[in-house]
């Protein structure tokens, strides 16, 4: 199956570390010039466009919050002027994942992860649209989540964020499909990236032990799905959600 992406440029939020920058290797490894956006991890940030650039390709760092209509803007702007038009779209980035009874939400807590996967992707898709209509090429792809399906207890608010995710996933791969872009979703299992290193192996044990494959996904396993959902390859897929865990959610 051919990845082939060359010279053309990719967006992905959240990439300084964990899935999206996982994500970003791949995608600059398939021949993408990527924009690496992060919050907070500058050092991380620079080290992983320095990677790139040491595996022959073309990577630049851009600081926003992904949560603010005019840094979404800047940032967009910035790529854009440093990488070319953004062609692929990698909606990434996360927040703070709690754990909280019914009793213990807000609607605070809510608006938290909806400002993430509804406010967000709106955001950036609405600051990329137009150059992608005027090309009549784009690929955007939402990191979901199997919570939607497993409906996880004392995670409504996220499971909640993650489902209408989904729901604009659905409904903007119709609004779009005769201009050429595509929206999908990827929506992975438990994959253990840096913030799980205190995770205790009796955990990952209960967790594998209901996954029909019996092992964790690492963050490359999502990152090829995501390769493959910008490349060429993938030019007649839109509106799916392509689950990465396992056979976790077969249905
Ligand atoms: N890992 C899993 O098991 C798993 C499973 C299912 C779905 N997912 C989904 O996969 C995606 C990535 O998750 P992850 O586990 O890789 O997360 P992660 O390791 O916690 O990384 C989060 C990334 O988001 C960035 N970020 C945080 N707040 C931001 C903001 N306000 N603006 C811009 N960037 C911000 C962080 O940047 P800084 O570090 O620079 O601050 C970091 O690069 C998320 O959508 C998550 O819901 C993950």
């Amino acid at each position: 199956m051919s990845t082939q992406t060359s010279k053309r440029t990719a967006l992905v939020t959240g990439a300084s570390r964990g899935l999206g920058a996982a994500i970003a290797l791949e995608l600059a490894a398939s021949g993408v010039n990527v924009a690496i956006n992060y919050f907070n991890g500058a050092n991380l940030a620079d080290d992983l466009c320095q990677q790139i650039a040491e595996r022959g390709g073309r990577a630049a760092a851009f600081q926003a919050d992904v949560r603010d209509e005019a840094e979404i803007a800047r940032l967009v702007r910035e790529a854009e002027a440093s990488l070319g038009a953004i062609d692929i779209l990698v909606v990434n980035a996360t927040g703070p994942q709690p754990f909280q009874s019914i009793e213990e939400q807000t609607w605070r807590s809510h608006l938290d992860q909806l400002e993430f996967f509804v406010k967000s992707p709106l955001l950036l898709l609405q600051a990329v649209l137009p150059t992608m209509k005027q090309r009549g090429f784009g690929r955007v792809i939402n990191i979901g989540s199997e919570v939607f399906e497993l409906g996880n207890p004392r995670f409504a608010n996220y499971v909640a964020a993650k489902g209408a995710q989904l729901g604009l996933t659905r409904s903007w791969a119709r609004e779009l499909a005769p201009t050429g872009i595509t929206v999908n979703l990827v929506a992975p299992g438990w994959i253990p990236v840096e913030r799980h290193a205190g995770v205790d192996q009796q955990e990952l044990d209960a967790y594998t032990a209901d996954v029909p494959m019996q092992h964790m996904g690492q963050p490359l396993d999502v990152a090829k799905a995501v390769a493959f959902l910008a490349s060429d390859s993938a030019r007649f897929i839109t509106g799916q959600r392509l689950a990465v865990n396992g056979g976790n959610t077969i249905s």
